[in-house]
């Protein structure tokens, strides 16, 4: 029977299917289905032939922890947790452009010192490397440079016992198989290439580097197609216009997952920087009204920045609702609990949302500091400028209490922010939690409802709230 060789496989998630479509069925992304190569024949299963008998150990026992390389860039060691792991593959994702190639030769760089270190380039020549080098000042470092393509000249020249410790594949899309027929790029090609590699750099125990670009056009296979492969996945990200650039690990086998590292891109290259909070408020102006700043926390780290709202006069039908850096989604929440517990109406206004420096935010806990940008951009009355919000909203208007609530007001009063809005403590009588301020001079104003932000900077008195809890709440209060 002749077999189906016609073969499509979504350049985003990697998914394959028989026939093509304009919107890959199981990712939902539109335009990414390319016809590939079959892969080689079908598994055949196993056979009568037998195989080594497994020792089953357990969970305690003498496992030498994983000692790590620390390259001294503390901001990407935080994010590899502590320092690179031997034998383990880390995969930088990002945009063209963002800074990958920067990053890690300045990492190769600085790792040489103390372990062999090779940068293996498959877009930019000999002589692009090193005139980049030159350019950050680290012509000198011991990293060895190689501009090649195929990953059997590259297995044949790293299988050996004087590997580098440490090596760099700029990028994997740039690789190929010269087994497989398709292009480089393509999601079989980029596979069987990240395979091959980390195969090989367990084997011979060097840490692996794989910089992967992210692809809009889905003419070449993304880095998710091969997330699930490697040990760590940090994706660089940035806004084009922003001299910052966040590092962020999405996953770690061997660390925490969700730590940031944020850099600074100069003439000189990317510099750390230690202080993300002082940087992202720097530009602050004092009190105008639709900013709030926000105190979050990015992985183990509290990090502050300042949230912007504007609300205008709209000339569409359907109001515009624009967002840089957080989510679309949760706006549009948040504008509906306003509305419909609070009585603030924005319902023929365009309503701008931006979180100033170009950092995205995930959590929940920006609900309350949106909130108060938006009601303060709606009234026109400033928030303080020395007062950080934070806490999570829900659907009735109520308010949350958050994660690492010390640790964020610790680092508020760090640059001298005075007054904090936050959740109340909800503990039912039990186990109250006490919240030590991190200094006397810190006021802090808890509150359990949204309305309250409303009452603080919102336009004038406020129609009477419809939820059930409003009656538990006058009787608290
Ligand atoms: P690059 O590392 O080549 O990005 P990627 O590998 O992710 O595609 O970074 C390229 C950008 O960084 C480019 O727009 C110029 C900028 N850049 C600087 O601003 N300063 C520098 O010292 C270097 C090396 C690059
Ligand atoms: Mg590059």
């Amino acid at each position: 029977m002749a077999r189906n060789t016609r073969h499509f496989v979504c350049q985003e998630c990697g998914s394959s299917f028989p026939k093509w479509a304009g919107r890959c069925e199981s990712c939902g992304a539109w335009n990414t289905l390319v016809e590939e190569a079959p892969m080689e024949s079908a598994p055949k299963g196993l056979g009568a032939k037998r195989g080594r008998k497994l020792e089953f150990v357990g969970l305690k026992g003498e496992s030498a922890r994983p000692p790590r390389e620390a390259s001294g860039i503390a901001e990407f060691d935080r994010v590899c947790g502590g320092g690179l792991v031997p034998g383990s593959a880390i995969l930088v994702g990002g945009d063209p452009g963002i800074g990958k190639s920067t990053v890690l030769l300045q990492v190769a760089a600085a790792l040489s010192k103390s372990v062999g270190c090779a940068y293996i380039s498959g877009e930019e020549s000999i002589d692009q490397l090193r005139l980049r080098a030159a350019r950050l000042g680290l012509a000198e470092a011991p990293v060895q440079l190689a501009a090649a393509n195929s990953v059997r000249d590259i297995a044949s020249t790293l299988d050996g016992p004087e590997c580098p410790g440490f090596v760099v594949i700029d990028s994997v899309q740039t690789m190929f198989v010269d087994s497989i027929d398709s292009a480089p790029g393509t999601v079989s090609q980029v596979r069987t290439s990240a395979q091959e590699l980390i195969r090989l750099a367990k084997r011979r125990g060097f840490t692996l580097a794989l910089v992967g670009h992210v692809t809009k056009e889905g003419l070449i296979a993304g880095p998710r197609v091969m997330e699930h492969m490697v040990d760590t996945v940090l994706y660089f990200e940035g806004e084009r216009g922003h001299q910052f650039r966040i590092l962020r690990a999405v996953k770690n086998r061997f660390g925490p997952s969700d730590e940031i590292g944020v850099f600074e891109m100069t003439d000189g290259g990317l510099t750390e920087v230690a202080n993300p909070s002082a940087l992202f408020l720097a530009d602050r102006n004092g009190d105008v009204s639709g900013a709030s700043v926000f105190a979050g926390m990015e992985g183990s780290r509290p990090v502050l920045v300042e949230i912007q709202s504007l609300i205008a006069p709209s000339a569409l039908g359907t109001p515009r609702r624009a967002v840089v850096g957080w989510d679309n989604g949760r706006l549009a929440m948040l504008l509906a609990v306003l509305e419909a517990r609070c009585g603030v109406a924005f319902g023929g206004a365009d309503v701008y949302l931006n979180v100033a420096g170009g950092l995205r935010i995930q959590e929940p806990a920006a609900d309350l500091a949106v909130a108060a940008a938006l009601v303060s951009a709606v009234s026109g009355v400033p928030v303080p400028a020395e007062t950080v919000v934070f806490g999570e909203v829900g659907l009735a208007g109520e308010v949350r209490p958050v994660a690492h609530m010390e640790t964020r007001l610790k680092e508020a009063w760090k640059l001298g922010f005075t007054r904090a809005i936050l959740p109340a403590d909800r503990g039912k009588g039990s186990k109250r939690r006490s919240l030590a301020a991190p200094d006397k001079g810190m006021t802090l104003n808890r509150i359990e409802h949204v309305d309250e932000i409303v009452q603080l900077f919102g336009p004038g008195r406020t129609t009477a709230r419809n939820e059930p809890g409003a009656f538990e709440r006058a009787r608290h209060g």
